[in-house]
C-alpha cells in the first residue's frame, strides 16, 4: 500500500494540470501546505498568475512554478516536463486534472468534440506519457492521479463528448495502473479521481453561492487524499446529494444494460423507469 508520508512531503514535487482553479488549485494548495514544490500548468492569463500568488503565500516563491500549458498539445506537455525537471529535479505527484465541458451533441456542427477529447482525454494521455517514464526512472515512490467523472461511468444523456472523454480517462487509467503494478521495481501508482458534484469554475455558471448539493474543491481533495492513503484506485467521491450506495446502484444498473440485454442508457428509457426505481430502492 502507498505510504503517502513518503510522497507528500517537503522536498518532493507535484505537478497539477488545470491547477489554476477548482479541484486542481485545491490540490495544489494541499501539496504546497505539506511543503512540496508545486508546478501548476493551466491556460495563461490572470487566473494562473493569481493562483501562483496564492501558492507562493503558502510555501514561498522558490517552491512554486506556474507554466502556461495547453494540455491538448503534446509538445507543450513535453516542454512542461523539461521545465519542471530543470527547476525541481524530479516529479513525485502528477495530477492530470485539466478539464472542460462545453455542450456537445451527436450531430451538432460545432467543434466541441475535438476540444473536449483534446483536453479531457488526450490531456491525460499526453501528461502521463510525458511525465511517466522519468517518474518511474528515478525510483522514488509517486502518484499519477487522473481526474475522471461519474459521467464517464454511467454516461447520462446530455453531453456525449464529455462522457466519451471521461470514459476514456477511466479506461486509460485502469490500463496505466495495470502497467505500473507490473513494472518491476516501479513505485508509482495510478488513481482515478471520480468527483461528485463540486462547485468550481466548471459547474458554477451564474451562481455565486455553492448549491447545497455540491461539495467544495477542498472537501474533494481531502477525500482524495484519505482514499489514496487507504490504497484506493477508484476514488469515488460522494457529494451532499448522492451517497455511495446510490452511485453503486447506478453503476451496477449501467453495467446491467449489457448483462440483461437492455437498451443502452435504459435508466433514462421510459419502459425501464419503474424497474430502475425499484432497483435503486433495493427491491
Ligand atoms: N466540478 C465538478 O462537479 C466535476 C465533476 C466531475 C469531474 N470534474 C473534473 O474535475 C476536473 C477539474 O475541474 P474543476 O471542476 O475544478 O473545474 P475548473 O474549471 O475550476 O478547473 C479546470 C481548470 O482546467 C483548466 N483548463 C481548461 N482547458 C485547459 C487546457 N487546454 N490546458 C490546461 N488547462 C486547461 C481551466 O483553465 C481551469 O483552470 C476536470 O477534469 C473536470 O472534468 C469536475
Amino acid at each position: 500500500m502507498t505510504d503517502l508520508n513518503d510522497i507528500i512531503k517537503p522536498s518532493n514535487v507535484a505537478v497539477i494540470t488545470g491547477g489554476a482553479s477548482g479541484i486542481g488549485l485545491a490540490a495544489a494548495k494541499h501539496f504546497a501546505a505539506a511543503g512540496m514544490s508545486v508546478a501548476i500548468a493551466d491556460l495563461g492569463g490572470d487566473r494562473l498568475a493569481k493562483a501562483a500568488e496564492e501558492l507562493k503565500a503558502i510555501s514561498g516563491e522558490e517552491h512554486v512554478m506556474a507554466i502556461e500549458t495547453d494540455v491538448s498539445d503534446k509538445q507543450a506537455l513535453a516542454a512542461l516536463e523539461r521545465a519542471v525537471i530543470q527547476r525541481f529535479g524530479r516529479v513525485h505527484v502528477l495530477m492530470n486534472n485539466a478539464g472542460i465541458g462545453p455542450e456537445t451533441s451527436i450531430f451538432s456542427a460545432d467543434s466541441g468534440w475535438d476540444a473536449i477529447l483534446g483536453v479531457n482525454l488526450m490531456g491525460v494521455v499526453n501528461g502521463t506519457r510525458a511525465f511517466g517514464p522519468n517518474m518511474l526512472a528515478h525510483g522514488e515512490p509517486g502518484l499519477i492521479i487522473n481526474t475522471g467523472s461519474k459521467q464517464g461511468i454511467t454516461t447520462p444523456p446530455g453531453n456525449p463528448a464529455y462522457n466519451v472523454s471521461k470514459s476514456g480517462v477511466k479506461v486509460f487509467t485502469e490500463a496505466l495502473q495495470h502497467e505500473l503494478r507490473n513494472t518491476e521495481g516501479g513505485k508509482i501508482s495510478a488513481h482515478l479521481l471520480i468527483p461528485g458534484f463540486v462547485f468550481t469554475g466548471l459547474t458554477k455558471g451564474d451562481r455565486a453561492e455553492k448549491p447545497a448539493a455540491a461539495w467544495t474543491s477542498e472537501q474533494t481533495v481531502d477525500f482524495m487524499i484519505e482514499s489514496i492513503k487507504k490504497g484506493d484506485f477508484y476514488i469515488l467521491c460522494p457529494d451532499n446529494d448522492v451517497a455511495r450506495p446510490v452511485d453503486e446502484r447506478r453503476m451496477a444498473w449501467a453495467m446491467g444494460d449489457i448483462i440483461e440485454n437492455r437498451p443502452p442508457l435504459s435508466r433514462w428509457h421510459p419502459d425501464y423507469a419503474d424497474k430502475f426505481k425499484a432497483f435503486l430502492e433495493g427491491k
